[in-house]
């Protein structure tokens, strides 16, 4: 088989793309499969067969950053007909081994977790691994996703969301309105994102403010959500009609929430597994997990993330994760190799739930 494994992206999250996706490219069995790693830089351009470790060390390699830049750009081209990827290199066809059997996205974020590159792999009728159109919609858009965890009956902390005009409108009447609905601290978030990007905590009407215009530079949809002292856990689920579910893991944060520095830079975060819940607790906990896998149409794998109220102990579904960080270090392949099955195997798993 040959598997084009797709990182990089468009979105804030690239870096976190080439992380992940260097150790998926590491750990996908060579004896099994024909890797061809296609990269999505920041600008949109597709480059055929560059490595995801050649990009990080680019960043401080002049060299290898100028080879790159003339790495083939390509465009892909399909055949329906033969469930087959076709990479095509100024609108010639690359040499025979273009054809790609499966995709593997490794890509987080908007044009790469949110259905957009799904709906590119529908139409051209080939086998990929992760959720589809539909799940990876829902489950990147935090407003759309609180909308259906509710109506299955699922816990959510409140919050509050607008558009971008809304707040160029009437900026005081919009902090009034969270004032009255929510208490400080709260969470400001861009809609749609992960890896906490443009997400702030804001303790005050200023802080505020700030923080809904710092995630309006990210997206034109904000979400508000009340703040509150809690603990965080997360199950991984993998699988299609027949879902399983982790054990239950705790993150523990290395500052007040987990951010992107925490997350990406400083590796402060650090994950218990399993987490010290009673057994019972982790039972629901589990349970939840799936209802919100079930309830987003989720298919293949999904990270479902809790928080825990400290104060009154009540647990909240935070959100889903399509797809999740991917590195060996991240708390996704984590949850599964505490669970028995290893990196490696955890990878095979997938490609087959891709073609179930
Ligand atoms: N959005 C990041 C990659 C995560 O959820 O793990
Ligand atoms: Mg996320």
């Amino acid at each position: 088989k040959r598997i084009g494994v797709i990182y990089g992206g468009r979105s804030c999250e690239h870096e976190v793309s080439l992380a992940s996706a260097v150790s998926v490219v590491r750990y996908l069995d060579t004896e099994k499969y024909d890797i061809i790693p296609i990269v999505i830089m920041k600008d949109g351009a597709w480059l055929w067969n560059v490595e995801p470790g050649q990009l990080l060390q680019a960043s401080s390699d002049p060299e290898l950053a100028a080879a790159l830049a003339s790495a083939p750009v390509v465009s892909l081209a399909t055949d329906t007909q033969s469930r087959q990827f076709f990479a095509l290199q100024n609108k010639q066809p690359l040499p025979a081994d273009g054809r790609l059997d499966l995709l593997f996205p490794v890509l987080h974020g908007p044009y790469g977790e949110d259905g957009t590159i799904q709906g590119l792999f529908e139409m051209a009728n080939i086998p990929y691994v992760g959720c589809g159109v539909l799940g990876s919609a829902v489950g990147m858009d935090k407003e759309i996703m609180k909308v259906l965890f509710q109506a299955a009956g699922l816990p959510v902390v409140d919050s509050l969301v607008y558009r971008h005009f809304q707040w160029k409108r009437d900026p005081e009447g919009l902090l009034n309105e969270v004032e009255q609905r929510l208490s400080y601290p709260c969470f400001v978030k861009p809609a749609n994102l992960g890896s906490s990007v443009g997400v702030s905590n804001a303790r005050n009407r200023q802080e505020m403010a700030r923080a809904i215009s710092e995630a309006f530079t990210y997206d034109r949809k904000v979400i508000i959500e009340q703040g509150l002292e809690c603990r965080e856990f997360s199950c991984a689920i993998l699988g299609n009609e027949y879902p399983l579910v982790s054990q239950v893991g705790e993150i523990l944060p290395g500052d007040e929430f987990s951010d992107y520095e925490d997350k990406y830079v400083n590796h402060t975060i650090q994950f218990v597994i399993p987490s010290t819940l009673p057994a019972e607790t982790a039972r629901e906990l589990r349970e939840m997990a799936l209802r919100a896998y079930q309830a987003l149409d989720l298919s293949g794998l999904s990270r479902v993330d809790f928080f825990q109220d400290k104060t009154g102990g009540q647990f909240y579904i935070n959100e889903v994760n399509t797809l999740p960080g991917f590195t060996d270090m991240s708390l996704y392949p984590k949850l599964w190799a505490a669970s028995g099955l290893s990196y490696p195997e955890l990878l095979d798993r997938l490609i087959e739930l891709a073609v179930e």
